[in-house]
């Protein structure tokens, strides 16, 4: 059933109270709530609707009388009571759930062998009925009894208040939450886990104990969690001014988890792969993942739990906020330039091509079908970059004081984007326009310009021209508000001073304290507007939207020779990275045209030399220099053609990496042994960079698939202390199908088999392979000891990284979408969110040449021809093929 945000309607009780009780069984768990209730409207008695889903209802009573047959009725998704007493009244409910058999890994479920829950977004219906909906929040205190040598350990929300043993070999807690908060917010875990214990004391002095469970066996892997988790909350308080508001912080790590990682109150439970980590066994990413993630959880215990979301529609209020807050954490922490190019690369991938298919939505979506569907690249990482243009428009205090403005008016209620809005307008006394389409039009703006410089006026001109695509529902578009950053190079590339530009027939100052700025933000609105700068003594060579200040796709009229420039000289270092990147995309997309026409593939010399000059700049970060000679994606490439060709884009990409690797042979040679370190392995940005340059360097020589470099490979290899080098080498050896990579691949195995986490590496390494013919692997690999469909992580690695490679996943002969067409129908039956996820690779099918749609288009109509799909893979399935 679809659900429309237009049809929001506020509830007709309220719950105040909520107490909880559980006991946990091998066989069955009994859930038993009592629920303070009261009407919105006092005296009112309109039916009080609950939901539930896959709960077997035991006993219900009303003030304590237990209800008859016809006061209520059940069906396969809700409890209705037909008339409640019409004041406050007490609610009690004894329900009996299957935890051991729920596949969903939704609702309360066991994960090697210990419980826990997920009940964002709406999982808590499976536990018990509730109105299960995040406006409705209450006070919980939750009860756990369950036996003491399987279960030791027994957390929840909030405090606790009473623990104690029972008959039986059985124990109990009992956990209150201060915090009113909406039931996705709920956690319960109950199982054989130990903690790493650390403490924080917040600037107002409250010391707070910090745990971070896992089985015994990981603990000495929690180290760069527990230092993640400190510096988060330290730099919320010194950032935004938050502290944290209870005793103590919990965060337990499962290997069984749908998504990454859940805010729940005090008691965050994550994903292993965003916990566990050592030198030997994570990559940087690993690191930076986890240091991002801990940090974006722990931010939503204000942005999320403290003031939460009135309605799902609103999911990007909390989301894109915290993610913002998150990359903001992680760019103090290491890097900014080299955060914001791997931010928006990320943008660009994923989520571009989502605004350009069938699946494309607003950042506040106006329907769905099934919530789980709208946890997107879109609500999150383009919700991001909305809340980010507040920021880039307001300045950082401006911003700030709008977040004050907003907790101090909603803390503890249930609000939407509006109220996000209306706080920062009104705590700057701001004129935002038309800024609010960015919540309710999908599709990326397309941004044109074209700029002019008059000699003997002295003056500079930038005409700017918009359009947004249309996208499923949303045929005709009003024009957004684009805030574009923008500085002006003179002839030595320094940036000019800039005081005032003519715009909608005045001259406007953009000085600041009367000083001149070097980046002016200039506020497109329309469709259609120009910007004059005058006083401008020579012709610039302008840099447009700086840091990337707003989420389009920029359309200019710089030339090559400009973009060289731009390349050597901005001041802005990610627009000296985009001026690069924007110079390779023009370049593959000829040579895509080339190589479909059999032409010769020939490299543009100036395009080495700009990379060589790049490779060799000593005063470069290396993290930089090697973001800056890395190529787009294929994907990205495919988004630009008019119909994409995955075999021509992957023949391009390999040969520009093979031409680049040749003639820059002897640079990335010394990079790769000037990088070299024997120092002990820190996660910190001198390092990271290091390793990420040598690696590039490596990955690049290797591609040449010589003899001498494949040694060199296999040197790195084996002389790798840390699972960035060693995992690295690998994959650079890996490039090339042959025996060395045989014997490398089971090498690495045999050194890890006990380490489920980098299994999983080695999973996604050979089924992200684009060697011809890989699926022949790939189905070996399903059934290897190692692999289970049930686990997440690993269907992300194995059948997730396939999708990855185009050549194999777009295979002509249709059998990498048969491949996945079989596997999404398995892992319907045991997992749908996760199903739904795999699925999506269907989604841009439109975007390929007939052939391949019609071999797309048999899956999918597969799939939606089979008896008892789940509405998750459903929604995908059916509006893939209807847009
Ligand atoms: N709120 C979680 C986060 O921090 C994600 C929860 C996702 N749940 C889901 N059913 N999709 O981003
Ligand atoms: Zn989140």
């Amino acid at each position: 059933k679809e659900i429309f945000l237009k049809d929001y309607k506020m509830p007709d009780y309220y719950f105040d109270t909520v107490d909880l009780k559980f006991y946990l069984g091998e066989e069955k768990t009994f859930v038993s709530s009592k629920i303070t209730v009261f009407p919105r409207v006092e005296g009112s008695s309109s039916p009080l609707v609950l939901d539930g889903h896959d709960v077997k209802l035991l006993t219900i009573r009303v003030n304590g009388k237990e209800l008859k047959e016809n006061d209520y009725r059940v069906d396969s998704r809700h409890l209705t009571l037909h008339s409640p007493p019409g004041g406050t009244f007490t609610l009690e409910i004894a329900t009996e759930i299957y935890p051991q058999k729920n596949t969903s890994l939704e609702g309360l479920y066991k994960s090697s062998g210990n419980f826990c829950t997920q009940c964002e977004a709406e999982g808590f219906r499976k536990i018990t009925f509730y109105q299960d909906r995040p406006d409705i929040m209450a006070k919980y205190t939750c009860y756990i009894e369950a036996d003491k040598s399987l279960y030791p350990v027994l957390l929840s929300n909030g405090n606790l208040v009473e623990q104690g043993d029972l008959e039986g070999g059985k124990h109990f807690a009992i956990w209150e939450d201060p915090f009113k908060k909406p039931c996705y917010l709920f956690a319960l875990v109950a199982g054989q886990l130990e903690s790493r214990d650390g403490s924080f004391v917040t600037r107002s002095g409250q010391k707070v104990a910090l745990r971070i469970w896992t089985p015994s066996q990981d603990v000495p892997k929690t180290a760069h969690a527990m230092y993640s988790l400190k510096a988060a909350m330290k730099w919320d308080e010194d950032v935004f001014g938050l502290e944290y508001d209870l005793g103590l912080y919990n965060i337990v790590a499962v290997p069984d988890f749908n998504m990454g990682a859940m805010e729940n109150k005090s008691l965050n439970i994550f994903n292993s792969n965003l916990v566990l980590a050592s030198p030997e066994t994570a990559s940087d990413a690993d690191y930076a993942a986890i240091l991002g993630v801990v940090g974006h959880e722990y931010f939503h215990n204000w942005t999320g739990n403290r003031v939460t979301c009135r309605d799902w529609f609103q999911l990007s209020l909390k989301e894109g906020l915290t993610v913002f807050r998150d990359q903001e954490f992680s760019s103090d922490m290491g890097s900014r330039a080299v955060k914001r190019i791997a931010d928006v690369s990320k943008l660009r991938n994923y989520q571009f091509p989502q605004d350009a298919g069938p699946m494309a939505h607003p950042v506040r979506p106006h329907s769905y079908i099934k919530m789980d569907n709208f946890y997107t690249v879109t609500v999150y990482e383009k919700g991001a970059e909305v809340v980010r243009m507040y920021k880039t428009l307001l300045g950082s205090q401006g911003f700030r004081k709008g977040m004050d403005l907003y907790f101090k008016r909603h803390d503890g209620q249930a609000v939407t984007c509006e109220d996000f809005f209306a706080a920062m307008r009104d705590a700057n006394d701001a004129d935002f326009a038309n800024f609010l389409t960015w919540y309710s039009q999908a599709g990326t703006p397309i941004l044109k310009v074209t700029t002019s410089y008059n000699p003997e006026a002295h003056t500079f001109s930038l005409k700017f021209s918009q359009d947004v695509p249309p996208t499923p529902g949303q045929s005709v578009k009003e024009p957004m508000f684009i805030p574009v950053a923008l500085g002006l190079l003179d002839s030595t590339g320094k940036d000019m001073p800039l005081s005032s530009v003519y715009h909608g027939g005045i001259l406007q100052s953009i000085a600041i304290n009367n000083k001149p700025v070097y980046t002016a933000v200039l506020p497109v609105t329309k469709k259609d507007e120009e910007f004059v700068f005058s006083d401008i003594p020579e012709q610039p060579i302008p840099s447009i939207l700086r840091g990337y200040s707003a989420p389009v796709r920029l359309e200019t009229d710089l030339s090559d020779s400009d973009l060289f420039f731009l390349l050597a000289h901005d001041s802005d270092e990610f627009n000296r990275w985009e001026a690069g990147q924007v110079l390779a995309r023009k370049l593959m997309l000829s040579l895509v045209a080339d190589i479909q026409q059999n032409k010769q593939l020939v490299l543009n010399p100036k395009f080495v030399l700009g990379l060589k000059s790049i490779l060799s700049d000593s005063s470069l970060d290396k993290e930089f220099i090697a973001k800056a000679i890395t190529l787009p994606g294929e994907g990205e490439i495919m988004d630009m053609m008019e119909v994409a060709d995955p075999d021509a884009v992957h023949a391009v990409r390999t040969f520009i990496r093979k031409q680049l690797a040749q003639e820059l042979k002897e640079e990335l040679i010394s990079t790769v042994v000037n990088n070299r370190c024997s120092e002990e392995y820190v996660f910190d940005h001198p390092q990271m960079a290091r390793r990420a340059l040598k690696n590039i360097a490596l990955a690049y020589l290797a591609s040449l698939d010589e003899p001498e470099f494949t040694e060199l490979a296999l040197h790195e290899y084996r002389a790798s202390t840390n699972m960035t080098e060693q995992f690295a080498a690998l994959a650079a050896i890996a490039q090339n199908p042959g025996k060395t990579r045989d014997d490398v691949l089971a090498d690495f195995y045999n050194k890890w088999q006990h380490d489920f986490l980098v299994v999983n590496k080695w999973f996604a390494l050979q089924a992200m392979s684009d060697i011809p013919g890989n699926i022949e692997n790939v189905r070996k690999l399903l059934n290897h000891p190692a692999f289970d469909l049930r686990n997440p992580n690993k269907v992300y690695s194995l059948i997730g990284g396939f999708c990855g490679s185009r050549v194999n996943f777009h295979a002509k002969d249709g059998s990498g979408y048969e491949f996945l067409g079989e596997i999404v129908l398995q892992l319907d039956k045991l997992n749908p969110q996760t199903a739904s996820r795999m699925v999506s690779a269907f989604s841009r099918w439109r975007r390929y040449d007939k052939n391949r749609q019609n071999l797309a288009k048999v899956q999918l109509e597969k799939i939606l021809s089979t008896n008892g799909l789940s509405e998750n893979v459903f929604e995908i399935a059916s509006k893939s093929l209807a847009a």
